[in-house]
């Protein structure tokens, strides 16, 4: 398959985590006889910094023109704390997002056996979890009318929903629930929010065009609160795009790390594919950023282009760099693993299996040359 791909990696660890998303790409392009050519695009800060836009219009054409995006990591700590700051490097995001029409933000949660003893939740707790989450990513309150008085000293974000806007991603949901394990939990908070009463009612209507995969409803409140006491009660989980936001990184805490979650942000025409995780500044350059949620975001590409034994294969890579714990330092804090040694072993793991295999032994007491 030829596949033209937009790298927007952006800031932070953005570039350094994308880069062996794109070193797996061209393994599996090289294995698997494709041919994947991988166009770069600035977007965030560094974009701010060198154009004055956010996301500047060469890089918008960039990704209309592709098909498919890979997106690294937005933000800088000097917007962060200045409020009256006119550009931000997240408009980036949100203004693609919303040119891209991509509605349905995709958000796989999973506790690795092997990592069952790396998250502050206890091992029976999230033992089993398997859940995925479809946030919807081009409305509600981040896109809602914004405003400030005059003086300054009240401030407004609108929240709106339409029922077409609700309707589209229902249907995503139910489709996944129905390949998965057939139960769709609506988050909202429908005791207060008109929004959220809107959201009930549209998502009950279509449930039942879905038999045999049930529809539950949690208020966002609970929810937070379930996803750490019970986790494996959920299947697909669909909200609005606040709570989405929100619980999905509370959610990271089951797999051990928010460095292994990956996303992919969906429309009907274009596809965005991204870590969930934040450019984590303070890791720059340091070679300590896990790659795996922009490498399991690449998979997801593939899967999105049905690409379905090549985004397996990236997922067993990935799960034997975890068993052998060829992680970075967020997931194996004494096996002194960079960013590029973790990309690098499941590129070798793609290229040649069974060498990695024979080598095993090796890798663990550290005598190994693939690495
Ligand atoms: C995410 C991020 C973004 C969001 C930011 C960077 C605008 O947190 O993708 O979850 O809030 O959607
Ligand atoms: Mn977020």
């Amino acid at each position: 398959m030829n596949l033209h791909i937009a790298v927007l990696s952006g800031d932070g660890i953005g570039p350094e985590v994308t880069q062996q998303s794109i070193k797996i790409l061209q393994a599996i392009a090289e294995k698997y006889q494709h041919n994947f050519i991988f166009e770069e695009a600035l977007v965030g800060a560094i974009a701010i910094d060198k154009t004055g836009n956010p996301l500047p219009q060469k890089t918008l054409d960039t990704c209309l023109n592709a098909d498919a995006i890979l997106f690294g990591a937005i933000g800088d700590p000097k917007y962060d704390n200045n409020p009256d700051a006119k550009v931000r490097p997240e408009q980036g995001l949100l203004a693609l997002r919303k040119a891209l029409g991509l509605y349905a933000n995709i958000r796989p949660v999973k506790a690795y056996d092997a990592l069952l003893d790396k998250s502050p939740l206890k091992r029976h707790i999230i033992q089993d979890t398997d859940i995925v989450i479809y946030r919807e990513l081009t409305s509600g309150i981040y896109f809602g009318e914004k405003s400030r008085n005059e003086a300054g000293t009240v401030a407004s974000d609108l929240c709106t929903y339409s029922k077409e806007e609700i309707e589209r991603i229902t249907h995503l949901a139910f489709k996944a629930a129905q390949k998965r394990n057939k139960k769709v939990t609506l988050v909202d908070k429908a005791n207060v929010l008109e929004t959220s009463r809107l959201w009930r009612k549209v998502v009950s209507e279509i449930a039942v065009q879905y038999p045999g995969t049930t529809l539950e409803f949690l208020f966002v409140d609970n929810a937070a609160m379930q996803i750490v006491l019970n986790p494996s009660q959920f299947d697909v989980i669909l909200t609005e795009n606040m709570f989405g936001d929100i619980i999905s990184d509370e959610a990271s805490i089951i797999g051990g790390s928010i460095g292994l979650l990956a996303s992919a942000s969906i429309g009907e025409k274009y596809a965005l594919f991204e870590p969930i995780h934040g450019s984590y500044p303070q890791a720059t350059g340091r070679g300590i950023a896990n790659p795996i949620a922009s490498i399991l975001s690449a998979a997801m590409l593939l899967d999105h282009f049905n690409l379905l034994e090549e985004a397996t294969m990236i997922r067993k890579a990935v799960a034997h760099a975890i068993e052998l714990e060829i992680c970075t330092p967020d997931l194996n804090a004494s096996g002194d693993y960079s960013t590029d040694n973790v990309g690098t072993f499941i590129e070798e793991y793609i290229a040649d299996t069974e060498a990695i295999h024979i080598n095993c032994g090796n890798i663990r007491v550290g005598q190994s040359t693939i690495i």
